[in-house]
C-alpha cells in the first residue's frame, strides 16, 4: 500500500552537476540568476527511519540561468547531524520528530546543547553577507551558492538568547535589514525580536515579549511600522520537553481555550502596541500584512488546529496507514483593530493554499493583489499538492496550473527587469512527475499563469520546502 506520489518522500542519494538541462519551451532572454532550493532528501539512517517530513536531511539544489540555458547542481548540506549519520550510520542529533535513543539524563543535557539538530532543511537566506540554509534552531549554515559546498555554521557577534527561531526571516528593502525572532525557554520565557542590518553579524534586539507558554510559530508578519507574531495555542510544556523523552514537537500541546494572540510590536521603540485575541487557529505560513490607519490586515494560510503537524508523518504521507492525508490551509484575511483590539477574519478564496509566495520586493507590507501557492483538489481527500494556484485577492479570480501525475513544490516569483505590474515576471516550481519518475523545473509566465518552459532533471527531487532566487 502506498500513495501515488510516495516517490516524493523517498531518499535521493545522487549528487550531480549538469551544465545544461534539456529544456522544452523557451526561457525569457532576461532570465539570469540562480534558484536555490532546500528540502529533505534522506529519510533513513541505517535501519532507522525518519518519522516526519520535517526530519529528512537537507539537500540543496541550484538551478542557474544564463543565455536561455539552465545548469543544475545538488548536494547534501553537511550539517553536523548529517555528517554524524553518514559517518556513524546512526542518528546522533534530535530532529523535529525523530530522536536518537538517549537516557533521560542525556536528554536533559542535550536540549540546550549542540546535539539538538543543525539539519537546516527548511529555507535559504542571505544573512551577514553569507548564503545560508536555515532551520528552526538558530544555527544558519553557510554554503557556496555556486558549488553548494557547505562552509559551516555562521557565528553571530552578539549573545541574544534563544533556543528556537523561524526559518522565515523578513527583509526590509528600504532599511536594508533582516528581521526575525528567537524564542527563549526559561522561567520567564520570551520572544526576542531582532533586526540584523546588512553586512553585520550583530543582531540588535527590537523587543523582548514575555510569554507564559511559548508557542510553535513557523513564521511571522512584517508591516511598515510593526512586527506581528501570531501566538497560536500550540504551546510547549518545558518540563515535558526536558523530561518526557519525546521528540521536540511532541512536547507541544493544543490548548484551544487559550485562543490565538496577535502580538503587535512597534519596530521603532519595541513597544507592544497590540495584544489582541481571536478564536484558536494554527498556521505555518504568513502571506503578507499591511497597515490601514488603525488596522492591520494580515493574510495567512490557516488551519482550524495544529493536527496538520501530526498528518505530516511520513507513514501517512506515503499511504502506509489508513489515516487521512492533511488538508491544506484556508486563505484568511485577519483584520486587527489596534484601537479596540478586535480581531475578525474573512475567507479570501475557496481554494486551499500552502507554501504561499508573493512578489516580495514590490508587495510585502503593501496592499497587494496576488498570492501564489501550491493547492490541492479539495474534493479528493486522497490527493496531495497537485496544482499551483494564483489568487487575486482583490477580484478573487483564481488561476490554476495542473498536469496529471505531477506534484509541484513552492512557486517562487521572479520579477522581470523594470517590471511595473505586480505579476510581471515568472514563477518557478520544482515539479515531481511520478509517471516518468523524475522532477522538472517548471517556468510559468506569472501574469497568464501558463507554461513558458520546463527543464528536466535526471532524478526525482524529494518534496522540499522553500527556495530563493538570487543574482549570484
Ligand atoms: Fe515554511
Amino acid at each position: 500500500m502506498s500513495n501515488k506520489f510516495s516517490l516524493g518522500f523517498s531518499t535521493l542519494d545522487k549528487e550531480i552537476s549538469i551544465e545544461k538541462l534539456t529544456i522544452t519551451g523557451r526561457l525569457p532572454a532576461w532570465l539570469s540568476g540562480t534558484l536555490i532550493r532546500n528540502g529533505p532528501a534522506r529519510f533513513e539512517v541505517g535501519d532507522i527511519k525518519m518519522r516526519h517530513w520535517f526530519d529528512g536531511f537537507s539537500m540543496l539544489h541550484a538551478f542557474s540561468f544564463a543565455q536561455g540555458q539552465v545548469s543544475y547542481v545538488n548536494k547534501f548540506l553537511e550539517s553536523q547531524a548529517y555528517q554524524y549519520a553518514r559517518d556513524k550510520g546512526k542518528i546522533g542529533y534530535a530532529e523535529f520528530a525523530t530522536d536518537p535513543c538517549r537516557s533521560i539524563f542525556q536528554r536533559f543535557t542535550q536540549i540546550f546543547s549542540p546535539s539538538f539538530t543543525d539539519n537546516a532543511n527548511v529555507n535559504i537566506s542571505k544573512l551577514a553577507d553569507k548564503y545560508v540554509a536555515l532551520t528552526e534552531l538558530p544555527l544558519p549554515i553557510e554554503f557556496n551558492p555556486q558549488t553548494l559546498e557547505t562552509l559551516g555554521v555562521i557565528k553571530y557577534a552578539d549573545a541574544l538568547p534563544g533556543i528556537t527561531t523561524t526559518a522565515h526571516p523578513h527583509y526590509d528593502f528600504s532599511k536594508k535589514e533582516s528581521l526575525n525572532f528567537l524564542t527563549n525557554f526559561s522561567a520567564q520565557s520570551t520572544y526576542n525580536l531582532y533586526r540584523l542590518p546588512d553586512h553585520s553579524a550583530t543582531r540588535e534586539l527590537v523587543s523582548s515579549i514575555p510569554t507564559d507558554a511559548p508557542s510553535y510559530m513557523h513564521s511571522f508578519a512584517l508591516t511598515e511600522n510593526y512586527l506581528v507574531l501570531v501566538e497560536y495555542p500550540f504551546v510547549v510544556n518545558l518540563f515535558s520537553l526536558l523530561l518526557s523523552g519525546q521528540p521536540f514537537i511532541e512536547n507541544y500541546q493544543w490548548q484551544p481555550e487559550r485562543g490565538a494572540r496577535f502580538l503587535v510590536v512597534s519596530r521603532k521603540d519595541g513597544k507592544l502596541v497590540g495584544n489582541c485575541k481571536s478564536e484558536a487557529f494554527f498556521a505555518f505560513h504568513h502571506i503578507n500584512a499591511f497597515e490601514n490607519e488603525n488596522e492591520i490586515t494580515l493574510d495567512i494560510s490557516a488551519y482550524p488546529d495544529a493536527s496538520v503537524i501530526e498528518k505530516l508523518y511520513l507513514d501517512i504521507l506515503r499511504g502506509e496507514t489508513d489515516k487521512e492525508l492533511p488538508r491544506l490551509g484556508e486563505l484568511r484575511r485577519y483584520h486587527i483593530n489596534l484601537e479596540t483590539s478586535a480581531v475578525k477574519y474573512e475567507v479570501m478564496s475557496a481554494e486551499p493554499i500552502e507554501l504561499p509566495r508573493i512578489n516580495y520586493q514590490l508587495a510585502n507590507t503593501k496592499k497587494y493583489h496576488f498570492v501564489y501557492g501550491v493547492g490541492s483538489d479539495k474534493n479528493n481527500p486522497n490527493n496531495f499538492l497537485d496544482r499551483l494556484v494564483k489568487i487575486d485577492l482583490q477580484d478573487k479570480n483564481v488561476q490554476i496550473w495542473h498536469q496529471n501525475d505531477c506534484y509541484p513544490g513552492e512557486p517562487v516569483f521572479i520579477p522581470s527587469p523594470n517590471a511595473i505590474k505586480e505579476d510581471e515576471g515568472v514563477i518557478m516550481s520544482v515539479v515531481l512527475n511520478v509517471q516518468k519518475g523524475n522532477s522538472f523545473l517548471l517556468v510559468l509566465d506569472a501574469s497568464s499563469f501558463t507554461e513558458l518552459a520546463r527543464a528536466e532533471v535526471p532524478h526525482h527531487i524529494p518534496f522540499g520546502f522553500h527556495g530563493q532566487f538570487y543574482q549570484v
